[in-house]
């Protein structure tokens, strides 16, 4: 079938989306406030868009009331947040934080995790999580209804266990990704395919 995107609800763009789409990676990212009130939520429209700088995206879906989300306006104003990996040990606390608070209630409190100094950048990082990049805002570009949020990573946080000869052992980390409605996925199969050469 054929359908058209605009004879249709954006509802129902985004189901389509979301559902061919994916996996999709997570960032739980970490913000702050005017009063200094750490912010958190998980975001998996979200990669990496370069290595030099290296740098990463995510996008915040507006409020219905065309408001900017806490975690859009926090990082338009003070330029800085922390990405953060989810993995099966944290998932289910990560996924409680994506709560809709009021402004200056810390999700991450209400999750139970536990926010401790960053390196290079004011916002805190959370504890309990493997890897954490420190970033600095590039650009925030308002596309439609949306945030698109380009951060530079300043700085990473990797768990010491994770790393063997600078590559991060995907087994250890055990990555969650997001799939469609409330769904999650594990890290199934992994096989390997070398890239051709092309030879005259
Ligand atoms: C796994 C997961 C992924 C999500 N991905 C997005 C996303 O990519 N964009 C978005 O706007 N909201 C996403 N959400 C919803 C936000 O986390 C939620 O709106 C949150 O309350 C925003 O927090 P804030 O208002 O403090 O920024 C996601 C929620 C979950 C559980």
């Amino acid at each position: 079938m054929h359908i058209r995107a605009d004879a249709q609800t954006a509802h129902d763009n985004y189901k389509l989306l979301i559902g061919s789409i994916l996996p999709r990676p997570i960032a739980f990212v970490t913000t702050v406030n005017e009063e200094g009130v750490v912010n958190a939520a998980p975001f998996s429209f979200f990669n990496i868009v370069g290595d030099e700088p290296p740098m990463v995206m995510f996008s915040c879906i507006r409020k219905g009331n065309g408001e900017p989300k806490h975690t859009a306006r926090n990082i338009i104003r003070s330029g800085e947040f922390v990405v953060h990996v989810v993995d099966e040990d944290n998932i289910a606390a990560i996924n409680h934080t994506s709560i809709n608070a009021p402004d200056g209630i810390s999700e991450l409190e209400l999750a139970g995790l536990t926010a401790v100094p960053s390196e290079q950048i004011k916002v805190p990082r959370v504890q309990e999580c493997k890897v954490a990049m420190e970033c600095r805002l590039v650009q925030s570009i308002e596309l439609g209804s949306s945030d698109l949020l380009i951060g530079e990573v300043v700085g990473f946080h990797i768990a010491d266990e994770l790393i063997h000869g600078g590559r991060i052992d995907v087994k250890k980390l055990k990555p969650v990704s997001r799939l469609a409605g409330s769904s999650y996925a594990l890290i199934g199969e992994i096989f390997d395919l070398e890239r051709p050469l092309y030879e005259e």
